[in-house]
């Protein structure tokens, strides 16, 4: 056996590490506190919801309610770190994704977001 074919058996090591990326998403005074934007989809990433609650501090999860078929970036109500979706007024924790009330059953996904020169970015 070959070297290369020990590495096609094995997988390269850029196929077994654990890569993490970012998106960018935002300048920092593009969202005020205690708004919304939807980052798009972009290939194999989803579109997220990015948020800014009342205390500047930025969230992310993904863009569409578990409920239905809804933006919640576009159009939500934001209430401390609570996400209201209009359509049925489901609540989401935006911290954690937690659905917190009926119709919603069902996590958001949540992403991690940095803030570096001025820009804000969404970790994937
Ligand atoms: S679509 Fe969001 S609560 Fe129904």
């Amino acid at each position: 056996m070959t070297n290369s074919d020990d590495i096609a058996e094995k997988g390269t090591p850029m196929e077994t590490a654990q890569t993490i990326g970012r998106r960018f998403a935002c300048n920092e005074g593009d969202l005020a506190p205690g708004e919304s934007m939807t980052v798009p989809a972009d290939g194999e990433d989803i579109a997220v919801a990015l948020y800014r609650n009342d205390d500047g501090e930025y969230f992310a999860t993904a863009d569409t309610c578990t409920h239905e078929d809804w933006s919640l970036g576009e159009d939500s109500d934001l209430e401390g770190n609570e996400v209201v979706c209009p359509l049925h007024m489901a609540r989401f924790d935006i911290r954690s994704g937690e659905a917190l009330c009926f119709p919603a059953t069902i996590a958001l996904q949540t992403f991690d977001v940095v803030c570096e020169d001025g820009k804000v970015y969404v970790l994937r």
